[in-house]
């Protein structure tokens, strides 16, 4: 198992986020200094993969990176399934989950080395993950050279709304709470045509949406030719397996020796 660290400081690493992993339990919420809300939903994130998790993975492609994992029931799923799959993720308590699952994870940001930079087949961006970094078109353009050419991104969108935004927020465990716990940090939100307005600007192609269980979903395939692999990717390592043949999953892929 895999569960590396880094001193990178994170605001998903402060309290009211770690202590709801622990439990299991919210609530919990991303709060705006001007007081609004935006519940977060622990309870199912650390519950099992439910239905409209399951057509997701099930749309998955050779080695799978779940980006910013929280407590890994995805991650787990696909390897109870036998897929390969790692999740990363800044908070140290969401690796330590997703290990304790049965899940490989390493707890360390999307805009950090990654192990298999440029080979990933699918990379998963679920549960509001858009938001992270607060800047879609620098998020989109990391993964197009994280994941392989032709590789396919499936995102989660804001349902039902053309929500286009970025916002400065704390994680707060209670509603009326003043500031919270460590510094402000950008968060995005985006609907369906926002994401891909920003997604073809970044080199993405649109391969399908879908929504299920109340919740919405794009998949994009990555235009990135071959020739402009992420400087980042060692010469030689053959730590994923990937390439434009048989990108779905078989036996024979692994991320063990990541
Ligand atoms: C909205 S939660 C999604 C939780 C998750 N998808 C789940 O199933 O529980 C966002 C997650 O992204 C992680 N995160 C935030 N910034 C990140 C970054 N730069 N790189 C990787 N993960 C990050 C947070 O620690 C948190 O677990």
């Amino acid at each position: 198992m895999l569960a590396a660290k880094t001193a990178t400081a994170a605001p998903w690493s402060t309290d009211p986020y770690s202590d709801a992993l622990r439990t299991g339990r919210g609530p919990l919420y991303l709060r705006r200094a001007d007081g609004w809300l935006l519940p977060l939903d622990v309870e199912r994130w650390c519950a099992r993969a439910d239905a409209a998790d399951l057509e997701a993975l099930r749309r998955c492609e050779g080695a799978v990176l779940d980006v910013g994992c929280g407590p890994g029931r995805l991650v787990a799923e696909l390897a109870a399934w036998g897929w390969p799959a790692l999740g990363i993720d800044v908070s140290e308590a969401a690796v330590a989950h997703t290990v304790r699952l049965g899940g490989q994870a390493l707890q360390r940001s999307v805009f950090e080395p990654l192990p298999g930079e440029g080979r990933w087949d699918t990379g998963l961006l679920i549960d509001g993950n858009v938001g992270i970094g607060g800047d879609p078109a620098a998020l989109l353009s990391r993964m197009s050279h994280v994941l392989a050419p032709g590789g396919l991104l499936i995102a989660e969108t804001v349902p039902d709304v053309d929500v286009d935004e970025c916002v400065d927020v704390h994680v707060v465990r209670v509603a009326g709470a003043h500031g919270g716990v460590g510094p402000a940090f950008p968060w995005a939100r985006l609907g369906t045509p926002a994401l891909l307005r920003h997604a073809t600007r970044a080199g993405w192609r649109p391969d399908g949406q879908w929504a299920t269980g109340g919740r919405s979903f794009v998949a994009l395939r990555n235009r990135r030719s071959l020739r402009t692999r992420s400087s980042a990717e060692p010469p030689n390592s053959t730590a994923v397996i990937s390439s434009q043949r048989d990108r779905k999953s078989s036996p024979e892929r692994t991320v063990a020796d990541l």
